[in-house]
């Protein structure tokens, strides 16, 4: 994969597989500690320690329609590949919670990438699911809460064509004023 942002995609559907109804993400560029810290975190159904275990191992998936599950592994790869780790927090009607640490100047962390059209996509793609997404670079932080947005809007569908196109301005715009690296 070429870009984390498209990793979160990948995370994420698990999330909403998983009947979510709210996704916490969280990024964190931390200079000083050369770390890039990303975070997936769900309300979800959750796993047991069994099927937690099961879950990094490629040949394992409850998808019906194919038999591997690449997701986690190959996040916890990619990860791994610039001196980092994907760690995996899960508990039975609880929720889900992926960290995954990379070096943030090591030669082979992907760029963030399109973290706008990630973000977009999950959110009208799943009407019925809460996104918050941070962002922080050092002490700076960027904010997106579709909970706040949907009470803004009232009756105005958040997929609404005319409010795309503006939350994707406004998150490039903030991400920018932060200084994220993507
Ligand atoms: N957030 C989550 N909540 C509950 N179960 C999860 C969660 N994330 C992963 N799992 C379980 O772990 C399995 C493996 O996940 P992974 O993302 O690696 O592969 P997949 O989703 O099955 O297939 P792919 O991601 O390649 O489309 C899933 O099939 C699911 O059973
Ligand atoms: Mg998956």
């Amino acid at each position: 994969m070429l870009e984390l942002a498209l990793h979160i995609l990948d995370i994420v559907e698990n999330s909403i597989r998983a009947e979510a109804n709210l996704v916490r993400i969280l990024i964190r560029e931390d200079r000083s500690k050369d770390l890039f810290l990303m975070q997936i975190k769900d309300n979800g159904r959750g796993m047991t320690p069994e099927e937690q275990k099961k879950a990094l191992d490629p040949f394992y998936t409850t998808k019906k329609v194919r038999r591997i599950g690449l997701g986690l592994p190959m996040l916890s790869n990619a990860a791994e590949r610039t001196g980092g780790k994907m760690t995996l927090s899960s508990r039975p009607e609880a929720g889900t919670t992926v960290t995954a640490k990379f070096g943030l100047f090591h030669i082979d962390r992907q760029p963030l990438g399109d973290i706008a059209s990630a973000l977009i996509a999950i959110i009208v793609g799943n009407p019925g699911i809460d996104i918050i997404y941070k962002h922080e670079v050092n002490s700076r932080e960027y904010l997106l809460d579709t909970r706040d947005i949907k009470k803004a809007l009232e009756d105005i569908p958040l997929n609404h064509p005319e409010v795309t196109s503006f939350l994707r301005e406004s998150i490039k715009e903030g991400l920018k004023d932060i200084g994220a690296a993507l």
